[in-house]
Order: C-alpha cells, then structure tokens, then sequence
C-alpha cells in the first residue's frame, strides 16, 4: 500500500474509533483492509478509500472499523477479575442491595459479558442486566446470538458451564447460552472515542479490558474521566492487568489487580 494511502487510512480510523495505529502495522491494515477489497470486488486499497469517502451512508466506514478491530477474547480470560467479581456481587446482596448496573465495555463476541450476566443472575435472579456495547457491528451481531465453538467454553468452572447447551451447529458441537442469560444481556454499539459516553449512570461496575492498548494517553484520560462521571461513589472500574491508569489523572482509588473504585 503506498505509504499516502496508508497515513489517510490511519488518519480516519483513528478519527473515527481511537485507534492509533504505527508504520509497522502496514501489513495488518493491508490484510485487514483486503477482507474488504475481496467483498466488494475492488483491486487497490487507493480506489477503496475513494469508494469509502463517497459512500455517504457511512456504512462502508463501519465496515472498514470493523475489520480493522481486533476482537480476541475467551471464556474466563483474567480469571481473577471474575473470581473477584463474584465475591462483590455476593457482598452487595448480602447488604441487601437489590439491584446492579454492570457495564461490559468493548465486549466483543460476548465471551465477557455472558460470564458476568451468569454469575450475576446466579445471585440476582430476578433482578439482572448487563450493558455489554462494543464499536464492531458484526462482532455484536454474533455476540448476540450466544453460540460458541464447544471446546471455548471448557474454561469455565463446570458449575458456570451449565447455563450452555451443546447443539448441532452444520454437524459440530457447539455451545448454546440460556435464553434467561441471553436475554439479560443488552448488546448495543458503543463507540468509546466519541464523548461524551450517551448512558444514564450510576453503574455500580465497568469492566473496559483488553482496548485502551489500542488508544493513546489522551484518549484513554478522556475515556476514564466518563467511567468515574458514570460510576456511582462505591463503585468498579475493572481493565485488564496489561493495561494502566499511568499518567492519567483520575480520582480512582487503586485497589491492585488493575481493579479501581470511585471515591
Ligand atoms: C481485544 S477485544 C477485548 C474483548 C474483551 N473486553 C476482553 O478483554 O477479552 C477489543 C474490542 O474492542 C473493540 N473496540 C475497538 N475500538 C473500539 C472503540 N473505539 N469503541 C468501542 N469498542 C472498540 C473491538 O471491536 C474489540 O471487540
């Protein structure tokens, strides 16, 4: 890809999602952006850029963010934060709290979110929701249907692997989310480079892991100021144990195991 083509390409995705992306990363975007070539039968990425920028629409451009995000997760990743999580849940039941507001942010196929939706609805049956939004329309699309390879989910204690069905999915076993977990959790686009974050707070807990690494210290500064406007006094922001508030100025307490809690 000639190297103009390429910096107008990083220019508008980190516009439109935060995304900051380096010289290196060249021949990632050239195979990310050939998924889009391919589908649309277009032969250089100069003429795709053209199509993107008169598509008015907009779709094409959340077609390209989609294919440049990367989605990796699994079942019981950072086991910690959920073992965690589980004992908080338990600890604001047992002070007869009877309701909680859990946002999964950047959730991608789901993984995430139906982890923290069981162990909430196995301790708030009747009385739980989970906000789980991610800026990949097509990774939300497939996080909604619940419906996972069968081996991903052998990560989880058995005791959470029973809310999974295994079915025939074109002659392989795969695992089915209960429609009461499914159900609880509310899948939405949510792009978190665009401020201010349009949610009604106070959430009693965040999880944001694995995507402020794809964002400079700016943004993350900006991106954390609206997770501690968003959290009621009390409550949870969780990212993942590679990532860090340093040099962020915040007001959250650090609690260890990258898990801070507004003052
Ligand atoms: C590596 S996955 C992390 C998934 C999960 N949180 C975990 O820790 O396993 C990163 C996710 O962030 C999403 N993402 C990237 N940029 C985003 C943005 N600006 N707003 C919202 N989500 C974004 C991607 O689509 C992707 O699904």
């Amino acid at each position: 890809m000639e190297q103009h083509v390429f910096d107008e390409f990083c220019k508008i995705i980190h516009r439109e999602s935060g995304i900051a992306l380096t010289s290196e990363k060249v021949p990632l975007l050239t195979s990310r952006i050939a998924r889009r070539l391919r589908a649309l039968k277009i032969e250089d990425e100069k003429r795709y850029l053209d199509y993107m920028l008169q598509d008015k629409t907009g779709e094409e451009l959340i077609n390209l963010l989609d294919v440049i995000s990367t989605n990796t997760t699994y079942f019981w990743r950072e086991e910690s934060h959920f073992e965690w999580y589980a004992e908080v849940v338990n600890r604001f039941r047992n002070e007869g709290k009877e309701e909680l507001k859990v946002w999964c942010a950047a959730s991608s196929s789901g993984e995430e979110p139906y982890t923290l939706a069981i162990i909430l609805k196995s301790m708030f049956p009747n009385n739980s929701k989970i906000l789980a939004t991610d800026i990949s329309m097509t990774i939300l699309q497939r996080a909604s249907r619940g419906l996972y390879p069968a081996p991903s989910i052998e990560t989880l204690p058995k005791n959470l692997q029973k809310y999974f069905k295994i079915v025939d999915h074109e002659g392989e076993p795969w695992a089915q989310i209960h429609p009461s977990i499914q159900q609880s959790v509310l899948f939405k686009r949510l792009n978190l480079s665009n401020f201010p974050y349009p949610l009604k707070g106070p959430l009693d807990i965040i999880f944001c892991r694995n995507v402020m690494i794809y964002f400079q210290t700016d943004l993350r500064a900006k991106m954390v100021q609206q997770f501690e406007r968003l959290l009621v006094p009390g409550g949870y922001l969780v990212i993942s144990k590679t990532e860090s508030l340093i040099g962020i100025q915040h007001g959250l307490r650090n609690l260890g195991n990258s898990i801070y809690q507004r003052v």
